[in-house]
């Protein structure tokens, strides 16, 4: 059978700052909360830093190449905030730091240039530590500051740039940043936690505002970690657990920005005096976002608990570790299960009125190495790609509007709290070195996206 896209479809890769740019304090960047973590002794594993990473900063050229080798037409990368911003303090007078600025200029026209759509995200992860001493986002005053730096960002590209992310996985980077503690800043608190997610929906909104009167040709969304909840058992209370985890894990930032309001996903409503809202902030939350980004790697199951293990009234908890317990799993123990992508999209598509969607993040950890002739056969990413397209192809045919996928990831990279010993790039990256080589599943993806879909 043949598996076909629509003509426009955009073919794209995703990387972030952090994760490849390395250069950690040059041309006059600050520190970042990521830069602070992994210099703590215990942090990450084997004490990895992204103090260099994939060095990208000094091969932004080579970048671009690879993305042209594989007939891609959509980079999606983040910016540093402190790269533009070094102390985060912005205020309508600063002036941004003119390197970093230029970084992200050339990596535009070097996109441009190779007929590549520059699909920047002003957010995956690294906020300044200046901000963080000060409470980081559970200070509500950070949404302020990050609505200064979207707006400066926009005024600077918006030139070349049309299509913006605001946030990259509001609801992992507050959870396992302030909630479990395992990401930069490493902090552990219910209250810290839902001051964070407030403080986030508040940003997300007003950035939105500032960027489209920056640009009223922006199309602005935000790339949100989706994953579909599946009931365990095939009781009331279980369906019931998983429709607020669905609520929590899938809404919590989409939802006040479409409908003004916290999603369903509390036993008795949302904690909104604990969180900080202020009268009038839900009607502040509602903005008409242009296109959702949804980042999907596998699927949820929740049963219903009683003790709560959350500590924020949700009564469900996930069952075994990312995903269920049929599927193969990847090297970072993931299930594979391709029809959570269908899943995910066509509830989505039915809940918020038919979106724009774009697939901004799927992929899968396998640690397959070069052989002795430096060829990387890692067959499993290529079966992974191309189960998740086939379901994503049935949602399109099912009346879902997506426009484009992102594969994660365009290198191997910086995994978090994993540090380098999970591999995720369709290219594969000798850390020692630097040097590049497309793996197997780069050079099938790109026959892919040249002929806009492949035979299964
Ligand atoms: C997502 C992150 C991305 C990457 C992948 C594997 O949650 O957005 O940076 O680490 O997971």
């Amino acid at each position: 059978m043949r598996i076909r896209f629509p003509e426009s479809f955009h073919w794209g890769a995703a990387t972030a700052a952090y994760q490849i740019e390395g250069a950690w304090k040059e041309d006059g960047k600050g520190e970042s909360i990521w830069d602070h973590f992994t210099h703590q002794p215990g942090r990450v594993k084997n004490g990895d830093t992204g103090d260099v990473a994939c060095d990208s900063y000094h091969r932004m050229a080579e970048d671009v190449a690879l993305l042209s080798e594989m007939n891609l037409d959509s980079y999606r990368f983040s910016i540093s905030w402190p790269r533009i911003f070094p102390s985060g303090d912005v205020g309508p007078s600063a002036k941004p730091n003119p390197k970093g600025l230029d970084y992200y200029s050339r990596l535009v026209d070097e996109l441009l240039g190779a007929g590549i759509r520059p699909l920047p995200t002003l957010y995956h992860w690294d906020l300044p530590q200046n901000l963080q001493y000060r409470g980081g986002w559970a200070n509500r005053d950070t949404a302020g500051r990050f609505v200064d730096y979207a707006g400066a960002m926009t005024r600077a590209l918006h030139d070349r740039v049309e299509t913006w992310m605001i946030f990259n996985e509001p609801g992992v980077f507050t959870t396992l940043g302030y909630l479990i503690g395992i990401h930069a800043p490493g902090i552990r608190d219910v209250d810290a936690y839902l001051r964070a997610v407030h403080t986030v929906n508040l940003a997300q909104s007003d950035a939105f505002r500032a960027m489209r009167a920056e640009s009223s040709q922006a199309k602005i969304g935000s790339a949100f970690s989706m994953s579909p909840c599946e009931p365990r058992g095939d009781t009331d209370a279980d369906a019931a657990a998983a429709e607020r985890w669905h609520g929590f894990q899938n809404l919590l930032f989409l939802e006040p920005a479409r409908n003004g309001r916290y999603p369903d996903a509390f036993v008795h409503g949302p904690p909104i005096e604990r969180m900080g809202v202020e009268t009038d902030d839900l009607a502040r939350l509602a903005v008409p976002l242009d296109l959702l980004g949804i980042n999907l790697y596998t699927r949820t199951r929740i049963t219903y608990s009683e003790k709560d293990p959350s500590g924020l009234g949700i009564h469900a908890q996930p069952i075994g570790f990312m995903g269920g317990d049929v599927g193969p799993r990847t090297d970072l123990g993931w299930e594979v299960w391709p029809d959570a992508l269908y899943d995910m999209v066509m509830r989505i598509t039915r809940d918020y009125d038919t979106p724009i969607i774009e697939i901004t993040e799927n992929g899968c950890a396998y640690n397959d190495a070069p052989d002795t002739v430096g060829v990387v056969d890692d067959a499993r990413r290529i079966d992974y790609h191309r189960c998740h397209l086939e379901a994503l192809a049935r949602a399109i045919a099912n009346g879902a509007d997506v426009r484009g996928y992102h594969a994660w990831s365009l290198l191997d990279n910086f995994e978090w709290a994993e540090g380098y010993s999970q591999r995720f790039g369709l290219a594969w990256v000798d850390f020692p070195t630097g040097q590049r080589t497309l793996k197997q599943s780069g050079c099938w993806y790109a026959r892919v996206a040249d002929e806009n879909g492949f035979d299964t």
